[in-house]
C-alpha cells in the first residue's frame, strides 16, 4: 500500500493535487495540503498529484 505524504516545507499552496487526487489530498486552513485522514491510498492518482506539483512536495 502506498503511503503518499506531502513534504510541508516544500509545499507553496498551489492547490494542484486535491485537484488531480481529491481522494488523497486536501488543502487545511494552514493553506498547505495533506494527506486526509480517510485517503483512500490505493488510489491511483497518487503518483499523477507527485508528478503535477510545481516543487516536487508530494513523496509517494
Ligand atoms: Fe502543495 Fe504541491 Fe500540492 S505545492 S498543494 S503539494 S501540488
Amino acid at each position: 500500500m502506498a503511503n503518499p505524504k506531502v513534504d510541508l516545507d516544500l509545499c507553496i499552496g498551489c492547490g494542484v493535487c486535491p485537484e488531480v487526487c481529491p481522494d488523497i489530498f486536501e488543502m487545511q486552513d494552514d493553506g498547505l495540503a495533506h494527506v486526509k485522514q480517510d485517503a483512500d491510498k490505493n488510489a491511483d492518482c497518487a503518483q499523477e498529484a507527485a508528478d503535477s506539483c510545481p516543487v516536487d512536495a508530494i513523496i509517494v
